[in-house]
């Protein structure tokens, strides 16, 4: 028995199949690589000598499992027979994958048994599991063939199934007696049960903060405990603290992006822009709204009156006005990164593929605990801000599929328009904030002028910003201005920035938007401009 398919010899690798023998019996079995210097003393990292590819370890830290009480009955179901088929579905925001893992060892560890997961073939896995009473999972994500179904038809080895969305056979529930159990995203208080569990170290106010900004899963957890504690060690210092955690969760989360999808670490912050108190309010308001909603929703049950998770915003104004901005300074007020969706790339002309863009994206910023921007978002649009019909349905599909999964994501996501008021009130109100950008106004403008020019640039002080700020441009514009009139300046090796080399930024500018700029309009420098031919 020892020498059989089943055996920990043969499981774990130690002893290999040479060829195909027609029976087990007559099975030639070959030692595999290295255990033969192994054995002849010769050295060898026991750890990868031998390994058991279906073997699911047990964790480290058992960390709290939401549902435990569900997982619980289940497992003993599991084991006492009434149950052989348990599916675990886990519905969006589903967080990151190895959730999954947490919640399958979990009802492993209450039905008593080994978990072993589906390595390749189902029947030698069926077959292994049942010698050594394991229960087996299955993931089935990626729908299963139809052999899958055949052999856990016959078999009556303990299965456990898992998914984002539930996959149920007739066939297969009709032959098992099956159990199954939703499991929505931890809550807040499981969240920080699970980070003090992880870093036991920290003090409390800040193990709630990281609970309101992540939902991170077991494995995550213990990844970036392992991360801030070899910070810690290599710092001298004893405990991971707080400024060993955040660098250790931007190690574990960040830098996954590609294809419309970009991820951008916030730079600037609020000192940076410039808007009317109402809109400067409203954008601090969302980055505390964002800390305080998991608080409030679940200690205070408000999240029971409402299927809004989450926080979602909707930037709306002229370009240039500082949305995209925006959305990176609240992104950087709350600690954490940001997801950008262009939609105008994503939004395809094949049926299907923007959906399918979409919910990359969504996944990618729940699994990454980032801030999602769909940026861009009026290419969801009509001409006149109706969310589109008729003729144009697809478009009309992939705006039904954004709004739906809004509501199911608990993030904070924010999207930005150029269209002003007339958006579809059934979109509007889907959003906690709606936020206009106005254009921007003398006083507006004159803050946005000093703040183009770093402290470091040399400018000549003929500069005159009051002349400037009469001057009706975006901070978009400003911007753009200021770094022309530097380019003029180095280029003509000047040793300064001076009003002319501004008012060549100014007239490119003006140029670029297809707009006029009348001498007049600069006041007393008008006669610069005459030199300017753009
Ligand atoms: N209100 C503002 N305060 C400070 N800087 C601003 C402001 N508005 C624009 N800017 C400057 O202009 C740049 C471009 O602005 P931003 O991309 O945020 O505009 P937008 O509203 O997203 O425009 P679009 O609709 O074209 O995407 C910013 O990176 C910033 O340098
Ligand atoms: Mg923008």
């Amino acid at each position: 028995r020892a020498l059989g398919p089943a055996g920990p010899l043969r499981r774990f690798g130690l002893l290999r199949p040479s060829g195909d023998a027609p029976l087990d019996l007559d099975q030639e079995l070959v030692l595999g690589p290295g255990v033969f210097e192994f054995l002849l003393g010769w050295g060898g990292d026991v750890g990868l000598l031998g390994h058991d590819p279906g073997e699911v370890a047990a964790p480290r830290v058992v960390l709290p499992v939401l549902s435990s009480d569900g997982l619980t009955r289940l497992g003993r179901a599991l084991a006492s027979g009434d149950v052989d088929l348990a599916g675990l579905w886990f519905p969006p925001p589903a967080g990151p994958p190895d959730g999954q893992l947490d919640a399958v060892r979990a009802l492993a560890q209450a039905a008593g048994k080994p978990l072993r997961r589906l390595t390749s073939a189902v029947e030698d896995d069926l077959r292994i599991a049942a010698a050594v009473d394991a229960v087996l999972w299955i993931p089935v994500d990626d729908v299963p063939d139809e052999t899958l179904v055949a052999a856990l038809v016959r078999s009556r080895v303990p299965v456990c199934l898992t998914g984002l969305k539930p996959w149920r056979p007739a066939s297969l529930l009709a032959a098992r007696s099956y159990g199954e159990l939703t499991i929505p995203s931890p809550d807040f208080q499981d969240r920080r049960a699970m980070w003090s569990a992880a870093l036991p170290g920290l003090a409390g106010p800040l193990l709630e903060d990281l609970a309101v900004r992540y939902r991170m899963s077991g494995g995550e957890l213990r990844a970036v405990a392992s991360v801030a504690g070899a910070g810690a060690r290599l710092a001298g210092d004893g405990q991971p603290v707080a400024e060993h955690v955040e660098p250790a969760i931007a190690t574990v989360t960040r830098g996954r992006s590609g294809g419309a999808v970009q991820a951008i670490l916030p730079r600037r912050g609020l000192d940076d822009l410039v808007l009317p108190g109402p809109q400067l309010t409203q954008i601090m308001e969302i980055a505390s709204a964002f800390r305080a909603w998991p608080r409030i929703a679940e200690t205070w049950g408000f999240a029971r009156r409402s299927a809004h998770g989450g926080v979602k915003a909707l930037f709306t104004g002229e370009p240039g006005t500082g949305k995209t901005m925006s959305a990176e300074i609240v992104t950087g007020m709350l600690g954490l990164e940001l997801l950008k969706v262009d939609l105008a790339q994503v939004v395809s002309k094949w049926v299907g593929e923007t959906e399918k863009n979409m919910e990359t994206a969504f996944r990618r910023a729940e699994e990454s605990h980032a801030v999602l921007l769909f940026d861009e978002a009026d290419a969801l649009f009509g001409k006149r801000g109706e969310v589109r019909h008729g003729t144009d349905r697809y478009a009309n599909l992939e705006v039904g599929y954004l709004l739906q999964r809004l509501e199911a994501s608990d993030g904070l996501i924010i999207l930005t328009s150029n269209l002003k008021e007339n958006i579809d009130p059934a979109f509007t109100r889907r959003f906690h904030f709606v936020v206009h950008f106005p254009r921007p106004g003398a006083a507006e403008r004159r803050r946005l002028w000093r703040l183009a020019f770093p402290p470091e640039a040399p400018l000549a002080a003929d500069v005159d910003f009051d002349v400037l700020a009469r001057l009706d441009m975006t901070g978009a514009g400003i911007t753009a201005a200021a770094r022309t009139a530097a380019l003029a300046a180095a280029d003509a090796t000047a040793a300064s920035i001076g009003m002319r080399h501004v008012v060549r930024g100014v007239a490119r500018q003006f140029h670029r938007e297809a707009r006029l700029l009348r001498p007049a309009e600069l006041g007393p420098f008008a006669h610069l401009l005459d030199s300017e031919a753009p």
